[in-house]
């Protein structure tokens, strides 16, 4: 790997606010035309990480590299670079959707050309006369998505861009980004609660957590690398709250949520360990609420990983 194919390089990132320490040392390389997708949950640090890349913050330690450039010294050069999309976007409700674009397109200088342009790839067009009060959560954030794509960018980097939109409205920026990856071979990271959205688009997953990767890889490899991976997830009826299984079969961890009110447990092997499980629950004459055999999802990965859920 040689430093040119490196699209950003954060380096023992850290950042604290008072005694909080946000972001705890965070090594990260993002390759050129690179999609990654950095997940964790509320608090994890990821906005707070994306803005220094950003250069909206600064970190308190670390150098964040952004094509071999800090921000200190190649401010102008980095803003023509990037494309950013924040995870609140305050837009002017008075104004129509084509005067938005018009207006972000006036900082760089930018023509009409390229605002129709950009209505097409985030197919607005037909809402460009709409008043941005008007439009719906996923037009929304079509319209942000577009703002970051504006200056043509190398770079985009993307909070939450589809946090509470509907499966449909999500399919559509996931249909654009897509196109963005295969036609221009830009680099993006991703903020996002959804590890679907993580699997389907990215071509890495990064897990923060208490300002720190936790883990990365993909989907495949951040799941084979936990031995256990598939889940017996069960409630009985009575007394949910203490419960014995045998060991052997494979059998691993055994943790209760009490938030779902179920049971988890990790096997090797499903079909080894659920005579077992069966068995046992007729010797103890305990009647079963609900049973779910599954392969183990990133969501039990990180409950096996911090016994806390990634979507809390
Ligand atoms: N300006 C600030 N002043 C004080 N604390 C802050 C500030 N910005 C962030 N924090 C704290 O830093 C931690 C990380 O916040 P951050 O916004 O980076 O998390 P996040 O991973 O983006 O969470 P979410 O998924 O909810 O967006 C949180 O505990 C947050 O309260
Ligand atoms: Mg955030």
């Amino acid at each position: 790997m040689t430093g040119n194919n490196i699209a950003i390089s954060i380096q023992n990132v850290k950042k604290s606010f008072g005694a909080l320490k946000a972001v705890n040392g965070v090594n990260l390389e993002i390759l050129k035309g690179e999609y990654v997708a950095m997940l964790g949950p509320n608090g994890a640090g990821k906005t707070t990480l994306m803005e220094m890349v950003e250069g909206i913050q600064k970190q308190d330690e670390g150098e964040i590299l952004i094509n071999g450039k800090t921000w200190k010294d190649h401010e102008d050069e980095l803003h023509k670079l990037l494309g950013i999309s924040l995870q609140e976007t305050h837009f002017f409700d008075k104004l129509k959707v084509k005067e938005t674009v018009k207006l972000f397109a006036s900082f760089y200088a930018i023509g009409d050309e390229r605002c129709s342009e950009i209505l097409d790839l985030v197919n607005l067009q037909e809402k460009a006369e709409a008043f941005v009060i008007n439009l719906s959560g996923g037009q929304r954030q079509r319209l942000a998505l577009g703002i970051a794509l504006i200056n043509n960018p190398e770079i985009i980097l993307l909070d939450e861009p589809t946090t509470g939109l509907d499966p449909t409205a999500r399919r559509e920026i996931w249909d654009i980004l897509f196109k963005l990856k295969k036609e221009k071979n830009i680099t993006m990271i991703l903020t996002t609660h959804y590890m679907e959205e993580a699997d389907y688009l990215c071509d890495r997953i990064v897990i923060l957590d208490k300002g720190s990767i936790l883990a990365q890889g993909t989907l495949d490899e951040l799941l084979s690398k936990n031995e256990s991976s598939e889940i017996i997830e069960f409630s009985i009826e009575g007394d949910n709250r203490s419960i014995q299984l045998p060991d052997g079969n494979g059998k691993k961890q055994l943790t209760y949520d009490a938030k779902t009110e179920k049971w988890q447990l990790l096997v090797d092997d499903i079909i080894a360990y659920l005579p077992l499980f069966l068995d046992e629950m007729k010797k103890q004459t305990k009647k079963i609420k609900t049973l779910e055999c599954r392969k183990m999802t990133l969501d039990d990965l990180f409950i096996a990983m911090t016994g806390r859920r990634l979507n809390e």
